[in-house]
């Protein structure tokens, strides 16, 4: 089988993953949340009190993580962490660890594996840009901060998670910043990548817009 890759990177909220699953399901595609993987280690870090700023820590944390995504499940370390990885506190921590570069070089290689000889949809940060750079459909899913903020509060209420739209909003920003302005393998757009603004649009409208990219490739 052709391996065949869709991309779709973008700011914190701006609806990938709600999108990533539909398009998956509707061209039985795998889909790969690499946003989980890092959030995974950011989890690790939290619980283990890693020192970020310490090399040899950040080479000790990577040594003794081990991820499994077994559908939309995520083990570390073999506990099933899918939960957990959601919460705003991982939310405030995974931005600097995302930007460490030897924890990307190990998320990467990872998700290249994974996906090696897959038709396949990834949602992410770099991933049209770094880590399949020739992938054959790439988005860049968009929508305002204040939108974003909204969708990601209503998340958190339908999961029981209390937290104000204030710093919902404040905390999308910080990450928006951290992942567009960080060294390594910043948040931007792809040059062929096409850009969608969700902020005004229903779900299937988006997931509209993708399949005509998908089957104009395919088609
Ligand atoms: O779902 P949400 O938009 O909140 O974020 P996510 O996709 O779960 O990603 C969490 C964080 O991981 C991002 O803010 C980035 O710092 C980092 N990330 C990354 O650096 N590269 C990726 N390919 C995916 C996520």
């Amino acid at each position: 089988m052709e391996e065949f890759v869709v991309t779709v990177d973008g700011p914190a909220g701006s609806g990938k993953s709600t999108i990533a699953k539909i398009v998956a399901k509707k061209y039985d595609l795998t889909y790969l949340d690499t946003g989980a993987m890092y959030r995974m280690i950011a989890l690790y870090s939290l619980e283990n009190r890693v020192n970020l700023e310490d090399e040899r820590s950040v080479v000790e944390m990577l040594e003794n993580t081990k991820l499994d995504i077994i559908g939309n499940q995520f083990f570390l370390n073999g506990k099933d962490v899918s939960a957990e990885i959601r919460t705003p506190e991982v939310s405030a921590v995974v931005s600097p660890v995302a930007a460490i570069k030897a924890v990307r070089v190990k998320l990467v290689e990872l998700q290249r594996e994974i996906s090696k000889g897959k038709r396949i949809i990834l949602d992410g940060r770099d991933i049209g840009t770094v880590v399949f750079p020739k992938a054959q459909v790439k988005i860049f899913l968009v929508a305002s901060p204040e939108e974003r903020a909204r969708r990601r509060l209503n998340e958190y209420k339908e999961k029981g998670i209390e937290e104000d739209y204030e710093s919902v909003l404040n905390s999308i920003k910080e990450r928006d910043h951290i992942d567009s302005t960080r060294k390594e393998s910043p948040l931007k757009k792809a040059e062929d990548a096409i850009e969608i603004d969700s902020s005004k649009m229903s779900i299937d409208e988006v997931v509209e817009a993708i399949s005509n990219c998908i089957d104009r490739k395919v088609g």
